[in-house]
């Protein structure tokens, strides 16, 4: 009768409640759009999910049942259940009257137990990486974030290692060591191995790596005032790779997989790297710093350099790195940059499958003139604000080898600055569904 009456649209995400519906015991009965069905993918069944949760977790209850199309695969189910739990909790952690309260019980009917704990171990590693990206910045630095590292590690059981700055200079980690001398707070690399059932040898098949920049104000090339509101989220890339690794244990996975997130606050105090100054870098090359405030990819050279040395199988590193990437891609969706098509290719894919827009950028080896540097190896900018995202990938290629890497700029997707029908805006936690996703493989093989 909604349907006929024309108060269901059945578009995506649109919540039509329904009080004291005839014939359920529930007290209200919440129909909830999913679009088309020619373009029903796991996304919009998360997102359409998350905006159930986020509209009922608008006030206290005790317990809320879904129902999902009977049709839906385990998979399907499982972004569903993520999308829930994801749904229900908003930007609340300093306000006193909270905005969303999570549901006492969440019960999923006709759904297999083993996929609703799965897709609750998904929405909990997203909410993870939700929370630490939402955690105020004097909160959220290095050691804070390590501490945070160390807790997930010891709940799943999974070996942990964090450098301190001492050790990161007994490592030469130049490139790290200058972005932090102009903070108070001392820079952390934490490292993060998870052996899954039967892996007990051998190298990582693959290594995560993280951009934490707990705060980025620019250093000496500060930001301006409004570029620099919103930078607390600088070390969401850390933040994804821990959700993942998190996730990936509590699924219990059976891969060999590291994590690395370079922890460092980029400030202007008296000890800051200046602009003119020579860094070498953990490889040894040496960069020429034109730009303090491009100090994501001096960040990451130096992790990517230690992930190397463990001649993991390959490596994705996520990073709020450019703007210019926000330019080229907007709000919403992800640049991928990648020495190997191969690889790039299979976390295309795992992207698709999730339902996380993603795209591919060039690194025509044309670009590579734009950092040569008149003193040093390299310089840390391009040439001008061109191309900024495929530059700053370009510097990150220096550093990786010849390991099969992609470079994944979550600059724009990875903090929403409004509300969306399914979230609070905030934190997004994007990528982590796609990362787990690619280490699951594809569902007709797993089943
Ligand atoms: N953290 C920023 C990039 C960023 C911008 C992330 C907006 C999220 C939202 C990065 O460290 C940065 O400042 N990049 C500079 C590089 C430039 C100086 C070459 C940029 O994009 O302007
Ligand atoms: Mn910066
Ligand atoms: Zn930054």
């Amino acid at each position: 009768r909604l349907a006929t009456e024309g108060e269901i649209t059945g578009k995506a995400c649109e919540c039509v409640p329904c009080l004291a519906p005839a014939g359920i015991a529930a007290k209200q009965l919440l129909v909830v759009g999913l679009g088309k069905r020619e373009e029903l993918d796991p996304g919009v069944i998360y997102r359409a999910a998350a905006a159930a949760a986020k509209a009922l977790a608008a006030r206290k209850r005790a317990a809320v049942a879904f129902l999902a199309d009977g049709s839906w695969s385990t998979r399907q189910l499982e972004h569903a259940v993520a999308g829930a739990a994801v749904g229900m909790v908003g930007q609340d952690i300093y306000r006193k009257d909270k905005k969303r309260t999570p549901f006492g019980t969440t019960i999923w009917l006709a759904a297999p137990a083993d996929a609703v704990e799965r897709g609750t171990h998904l929405g909990d590693g997203i909410n993870l990486t939700r929370r630490l990206v939402n955690l105020a910045p004097d909160d959220m630095y290095p050691q804070a974030f390590a501490d945070e590292a160390s807790a997930v590690a010891g709940h799943l059981g999974i070996d942990i290692e964090v450098w301190d700055e001492t050790r990161l200079a007994k490592e030469r980690c130049g490139a790290l060591l200058a972005v932090s001398r102009g903070s108070s707070r001392p820079p952390r690399l934490v490292i993060m191995r998870y052996r899954g059932p039967g892996r007990r040898e051998g190298s990582p098949e693959l290594a995560l790596v993280g951009k934490g920049v707990t705060f980025d104000s620019g250093g000496l090339s500060l930001k301006p005032a409004d570029s620099m509101m919103g930078m607390k989220c600088d070390m969401a890339g850390a933040a994804t790779m821990l959700g993942t690794i998190a996730t990936i244990a509590a699924l219990k996975l059976p891969v060999d997989v590291v994590a690395a997130m370079g922890l460092v606050e980029n400030m202007t105090g008296p000890a800051a790297y200046k602009v003119g100054d020579v860094l070498t870098a953990r490889n040894g090359l040496t960069i020429e710093v034109h730009n303090t405030d491009a100090e994501g990819r001096l960040v990451l050279a130096d992790v990517l350099d230690v992930v190397r040395g463990l001649e993991p199988g390959r490596i994705i590193d996520a990073a709020t790195l450019t703007g210019a990437c926000m330019v080229a891609l907007g709000h919403d969706v992800a640049g991928l940059f990648s020495n190997n098509q191969a690889s790039c290719d299979q976390l295309v894919a795992a992207a698709k499958t999730a339902g996380e827009p993603v795209w591919q950028m060039p690194m025509f080896r044309h670009y590579d003139p734009q950092i040569e540097s008149d003193v040093a190896d390299i310089k840390n900018v391009g040439d001008g604000r061109w191309g900024g995202a495929i530059t700053a990938a370009k510097f990150l290629e220096r550093f990786v080898g010849t390991t099969p890497w992609t470079h994944i700029d979550i600059a724009g997707p990875a903090f929403a600055d409004k509300p969306k029908p399914w979230s609070d805006g905030g934190g997004t936690g994007v990528m982590v569904r796609s990362l787990v996703e690619l280490v699951r493989g594809s569902p007709e093989e797993t089943t």
